[in-house]
Formats: structure tokens, C-alpha cells, sequence
């Protein structure tokens, strides 16, 4: 794995930010793998500058996102539906056809997952995926002790994974408590991942990510096999290693 030191949050955003664009502009029809949560908003807000400015389009891209918890519909301010078109999907020219995340609102979550796993494979899989890190080492929604072989599936939350993300909602009891997510596997068939880590409270994390065993127990640690990676970290979340 390669590692970019850069100074702040704000650097890491510029340097991903480049990263995408080389990808976008080199690749006829790029496939993007998106992430929500905070750590990628500041790289969505350059991609947006960018396209304003005229340096990009999207026409031509397709994305698909990790994530998605299961019972809130799409138009819920914390569903990844609306993350992804707050931050992104609603200032670009991308063709929301081809704009993918998955749906958590159906009666059949089985049969949704199987149909997202369809259709990564069937535009060839990810080119380049973008992923966060959580601080127990989840990759997308899968928590510690997801097998390395998961395809798209169904996930129970684990209890840190809802607490670090009731600042979004209301309360803790408003965070669901289950979500569809990638599975490992489908994250390693892609061609190219960029980790995103900032700040000190994901220091513990990267430095087990970095330097830890390969082990189901912190997901993260799959991706020291794959054969490009290039994570792309901020001093405070350095600062442990
Ligand atoms: C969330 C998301 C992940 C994200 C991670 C870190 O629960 N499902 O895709 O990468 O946790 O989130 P943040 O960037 O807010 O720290």
C-alpha cells in the first residue's frame, strides 16, 4: 500500500480530488465507488469546483456507492440517497440513471443486494473506489468479523458504528440498525482504491490498518493484499504510527 502524507483535511480533499480527476479524464467511461460520511465531503465540494470551473464532466461516468441503511426511503435527510445528492449527484452533470446507491427502502433487501452485485459486474467493476475508514476498521458497513468472501449484503450495526454516526440523527434510537453494504470481496475486485483518513480520531485505526495483521476482526487490514492502494492521510491521523 502506498502512503501520501499530506498536512490537513483540506489537502487530503485537494490531493483525492486530483486523483479522481486524472481517472475521470483518462478512462472513456469511468466506474467511481463512492463513500459517505464526513471524511469525503471536502473531496465531493473540489470535485464540484472543478466541474464548475469546465476542468470535468460526468456525462460519461457511472458510481456506485457502498452503502445504504436499510428502512429510511430515499428522500430521509440521513439516508446515503440524499447524502450523495446534497453533496454531489445535485451540482454535477452526471446522468442519475448511472448514479447508483444502494436501495434500503424495498420489502426484498435480498434481492437488492444480488441486483447491485449484478450490476457492478455487468459495467465491469469499480475503477477506482474511494473508501473511509471507521474507527473499529469497517470498510462501507462491514463491521469487524464480515468474511472476506462477502459479496453485497445485509449488515446488523455494530453499536460504535451507530454511535458514531448518531450525530446525524436526533438520538442514538434513530440510527437504524441495519444497512446494505458492499461486501469485501466486491470492494477488492476493484481496480483501484483510495483510503481517505483524517484526524486524530482515526490514528488508532490507520496505524492498525497499516501496520496490523490481516484479520476478519478489522476488516480494513484485506485491503494490505490488494495491489494498488494508495491511502492518502493527514498528519493527526499519521500520528500514531
Ligand atoms: C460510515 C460509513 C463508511 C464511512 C465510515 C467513516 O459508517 N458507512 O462508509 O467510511 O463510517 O465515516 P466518517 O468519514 O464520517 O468518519
Amino acid at each position: 500500500m502506498n502512503v501520501l502524507k499530506v498536512k490537513n483535511y483540506d489537502e487530503m480533499s485537494e490531493k483525492a480530488c486530483s486523483i479522481l480527476l486524472d481517472k475521470i479524464n483518462s478512462v472513456p467511461h469511468p466506474v467511481l465507488g463512492l463513500a459517505t460520511g464526513s471524511t469525503p465531503e471536502g473531496l465531493y465540494k473540489k470535485l464540484i469546483e472543478e466541474y464548475r470551473s469546465g476542468e470535468v464532466s460526468f456525462k460519461d461516468t457511472t458510481t456506485f456507492n457502498l452503502d445504504e441503511y436499510i428502512g429510511l426511503s430515499m428522500d430521509h435527510p440521513n439516508s446515503y440517497h440524499h447524502y450523495m445528492k446534497d453533496h454531489l449527484f445535485q451540482h454535477i452533470d452526471i446522468d442519475m440513471e448511472k448514479a447508483h446507491v444502494p436501495n434500503g427502502d424495498v420489502t426484498d433487501v435480498q434481492s437488492e443486494c444480488k441486483d447491485y452485485e449484478k450490476i457492478i459486474h455487468e459495467n465491469g467493476n469499480i475503477d477506482i473506489q474511494i473508501l473511509g475508514i471507521g474507527t473499529n476498521g469497517h470498510i462501507g458497513f462491514n463491521e469487524p468479523g464480515t468474511p472476506f468472501t462477502s459479496r453485497t449484503h445485509i449488515v446488523n450495526l455494530a453499536e460504535s458504528t451507530r454511535q458514531a454516526n448518531a450525530r446525524f440523527f436526533g438520538s442514538i434510537e434513530d440510527v437504524p440498525t441495519r444497512a446494505i453494504t458492499m461486501g469485501i470481496e466486491t470492494i477488492r475486485e476493484s481496480k483501484e482504491i483510495i483510503v481517505l483518513v483524517s484526524g486524530e480520531k482515526k490514528a488508532e485505526a490507520l496505524s492498525r490498518f497499516i501496520n496490523g495483521d490481516v484479520s476478519e476482526s478489522f476488516p480494513a487490514s484485506i485491503l494490505q493484499k490488494h495491489n494498488n492502494v494508495t491511502i492518502v492521510a493527514d498528519e493527526a491521523a499519521l500520528s500514531k504510527l
